[in-house]
């Protein structure tokens, strides 16, 4: 069972290497132009939980249970658009450090992944509590948290 979960994990990541070997073969123009809508996806099913985590409108467990189901999609999408042949492309929010010091945009990527992660394990515990701390958490430490270094105010 463990060995099979292991070469499962060993495919996928071959996987994953193809899929942005893949990527690199798209026009820059065009990732610059598809990595705005998973953004915008994602807020689409962020920001109308977080006035519920915040009190703002009325909770409703089975909203923030789609929603969060959806975000753990969405979440792993607009990350192989920021592609270094992109750096030169205009009309982005995107700001250079991304490509100077991809490690750090790694490690924003990873930080909202484990803000997400604890937010999808707080929607299976149930406790409305925690599900609100964790919403209100992703939002600001995961999102928020990158937009602050990568993120231009303006186009
Ligand atoms: C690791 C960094 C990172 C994380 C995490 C992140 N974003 Fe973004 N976001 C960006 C960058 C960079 C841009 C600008 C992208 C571009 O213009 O190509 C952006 C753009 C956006 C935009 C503007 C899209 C537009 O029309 O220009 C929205 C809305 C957005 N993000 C929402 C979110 C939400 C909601 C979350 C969390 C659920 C999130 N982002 C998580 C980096 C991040």
């Amino acid at each position: 069972m463990r060995k099979q979960i292991l070469q499962l994990g060993l495919a996928l990541a071959m996987g994953v290497g193809c899929i942005s070997q893949a990527f690199s073969q798209v026009k820059p123009e065009i990732l610059v132009e598809q990595r705005p809508a998973g953004m915008v996806m994602m807020a689409k099913y962020m920001y109308s939980i977080v006035p519920m985590a915040m009190g703002r409108v009325p909770y409703d467990a089975a909203t923030v249970t789609r929603n969060v189901g959806y975000l753990e999609v969405l979440s792993k999408m607009p990350w192989d658009g920021f592609t270094p042949a992109t750096a030169d492309v205009k009309n982005t929010k995107a700001l250079p450090a991304i490509y100077a010091d991809p490690a750090k945009f790694k490690a924003a990527q990873d930080n909202f992944q484990a803000e997400l992660a604890k937010l999808i394990a707080a929607t299976k515990g149930g406790n409305e509590a925690a599900i609100k701390t964790a919403i209100v958490d992703a939002n600001t430490k995961g999102c928020n948290g990158c937009h602050n270094d990568f993120r231009a105010k303006q186009q």
